[in-house]
């Protein structure tokens, strides 16, 4: 999968399932899942490394994990997922030089196709424009943005006419600058339906309604692995209750010194 293939599969109205991944044994999960890509977000500041923002995360943590994303992977290249990795805090906001060093090195050191950027500020779109150049694929990140958490909270976006204007005009600047998709995180529903209408990339939502090209989710919220669930994702099992109940019994059964365990 090409970032120009998710174009297409916006032109022929085929969803774009998109789960995220931050080791070798979600990554093979979420490729048996039959996902179109696999996102490396800085979410895993949050649901692996235990920051309770996403700002910590390092331009070589990402790297470290996308690498073993890319390891977990089984099928052939051509049917693998499209794999994109999140710019952390700091890695693009210091000069386009900087930017591109970031960018390019994960590109360089993993297999990841191009990379995610939060936010439509003027010098974002001017780092947009300098990647696409330099041939680095980028996904825009609108609405709930984490890296900005200590200005915006963890709110839903796009809630007055005036923030939802803005909205509009920053997906077209992100369309115009090169983004080959982009991210809608909480907003509005009929928003999200009214940007994806209007543009010609695709438009990925979470907590953004059903109206988007496609879905992206973190899988350990899916999963229902996380202590916390964002308002907007419904674990679609209990996944948390289920791993410890599973490790509680088999614990149980070893500490009784059960006669020949089966496990
Ligand atoms: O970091 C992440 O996992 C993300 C998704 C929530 C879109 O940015």
């Amino acid at each position: 999968m090409l970032t120009t293939d998710l174009v297409r599969l916006k032109e022929l109205g085929t969803p774009i399932i998109v789960l995220t991944a931050w080791d070798a044994i979600s990554a093979s999960i979420v490729e048996a899942s039959g996902a179109d890509v696999v996102l490396v977000g800085d979410s895993l500041g949050m649901v692996v490394l235990g920051h309770t923002t996403t700002l910590p995360v390092t331009i070589d943590q990402i790297i470290h994990h996308t690498q073993a994303v890319c390891r977990g992977f089984s099928k052939p290249l051509a049917k693998q997922p499209l794999v994109i990795a999140d710019l952390p805090f700091l890695s693009y906001q210091c000069g386009e030089d900087k930017a591109v060093e970031a960018a390019g090195s994960i590109l360089k050191n993993s297999c990841a196709s191009g990379v995610k950027i939060e936010g439509a500020e003027p010098e974002t779109l001017l780092v947009i424009e300098r990647f696409v150049r330099m041939g680095i694929p980028v996904m825009g990140h609108l609405g709930l943005t984490p890296q900005s958490v200590h200005l915006l909270g963890y709110k839903s976006q796009a809630r007055d006419k005036e923030s939802q204007g803005k909205i509009f005009q920053d997906s077209k600047k992100l369309q115009s600058s090169g983004c080959f998709a982009i991210v809608l995180e909480h907003i509005p529903e009929e928003i999200a339906g009214q940007i994806k209408k209007n543009l010609k990339i695709p438009v990925i939502g979470i907590g953004a309604g059903n109206q988007c090209d496609g879905q992206v989710r973190v899988t350990a919220d899916l999963l229902g692995l996380s202590n916390k669930q964002p308002p907007f994702a419904k674990p679609l099992i209990s996944g948390r209750e289920l791993c410890i109940n599973a490790l509680k019994s088999w614990v149980q059964k070893h500490q009784r010194n059960e006669q020949n365990p089966t496990t």
